[in-house]
């Protein structure tokens, strides 16, 4: 029978004999899977391991120095990129959807391999792939802001070169959040929401600026703290806020205003491959709203998604 602590004691074993006293290189997203994964190599082979974090500018608020620190205090041998700049630039004027994706891509893979290239005698690329991205990879919409997305770049860069060790390929999700908690990793990781690879690039429709990211970051903050202080963010799988290229009148004092409209999601799933929208609380729904609007400046209007998977995807991009 399978459990997490035969699992791990069987992989760390692999993991020793597979990489034995060679080097290997691997990108952190803060999510379940590279935290779990890194965690693995790193108990078979500690400091061989470097681990390369990339602030893209397009995760929620506060989340790179957080996750950072997490790493850290995990024993971690991690290197923090502050890339922002070179994604805004890279994502300036762009509005389509797959554009997006792939500059913030394209970006991710030349930071990646600039930062693997520092790393002498690296041989290995270590990665997160879990089951269920072996058989469909998860590129629904196109390539993410993973390693995979790879094939659409000419040229191989140098990490491209190294041999890939993924030690939770045979793992579903629930699965790695399993030995992830048996590695004893922070809850605030291993409950952590999916959060797409191109981050608040495909919540933000149309063109990307570092004033629509804030903006954006602090409505998601408002509602995603929301959720966890109502007890409320376990029982969802994802969500979080999308901001929406047009604006709407209202009014303040006797003010006419004219202000972005933001949109609430938040969905039940297994997969991610269908999903329903969460019937959550009136009152609660009606307290986040009256928050964003008085705490986040340019926003006069909030909506809630009632949309469910198919016929609409979780992200409206
Ligand atoms: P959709 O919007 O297709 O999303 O219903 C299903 C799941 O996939 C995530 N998602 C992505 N993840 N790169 C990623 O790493 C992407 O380009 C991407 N697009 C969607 C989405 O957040 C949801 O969990």
């Amino acid at each position: 029978d399978w459990t997490s602590d035969t699992f791990i004691d069987s992989t760390v074993a692999e993991l020793k004999k597979k990489i034995g006293s060679d080097k290997v290189v691997m990108g952190l997203s803060g999510g379940v899977d590279s935290s779990v994964a890194a965690t693995l190599i790193h108990r078979a082979i500690g400091d061989q391991l470097t681990c390369v974090f990339v602030d893209n500018g397009l995760l929620r608020k506060n989340e790179f120095e957080e996750v950072l620190d997490s790493y850290k205090h995990m024993g971690l041998n991690v290197i923090g990129v502050d890339a922002k700049q070179r994604f805004y630039d890279a994502l300036a004027g762009l509005t389509d959807p797959e554009a997006k994706r792939k500059a913030i891509g394209r970006v991710f893979i030349e930071v990646f391999d600039d930062e693997a290239h520092k790393i002498e005698g690296v041989k290995w690329l270590g990665q997160g792939t879990i089951y269920p991205d072996v058989i469909e990879s998860v590129s629904v919409k196109g390539p993410s802001a993973t390693i995979k997305s790879h094939h659409n770049v000419g040229g191989l860069p140098d990490f491209m070169k190294l041999s890939v060790v993924e030690p939770l390929n045979t793992l579903f999700k629930d699965e790695v959040r399993e030995v992830g908690r048996a590695l004893e990793i922070v809850e605030t990781i291993i409950g952590r929401h999916p959060f797409p690879g191109p981050g608040l690039a495909i919540r933000i429709l149309g063109d990307i600026t570092e004033e629509k990211v804030k903006t954006l970051q602090e409505v998601d903050h408002i509602f995603i703290q929301g959720l966890k202080n109502h007890g409320l963010y376990d029982q969802v799988w994802q969500a979080g806020a999308i901001l929406l290229p047009i604006q709407s009148v209202g009014v303040m004092g006797d003010e006419r205003t004219y202000e972005r409209v933001v949109a609430l999601r938040a969905v039940g799933s297994v997969d991610g491959m269908t999903a329903d929208w969460i019937h959550l609380p009136y009152e609660f729904l009606g307290k986040m709203s009256n928050e964003i609007i008085n705490r986040v400046k340019g926003v006069n209007r909030v909506v809630y998604d009632i949309s469910s998977k198919p016929p609409a995807t979780i992200e409206w991009e």
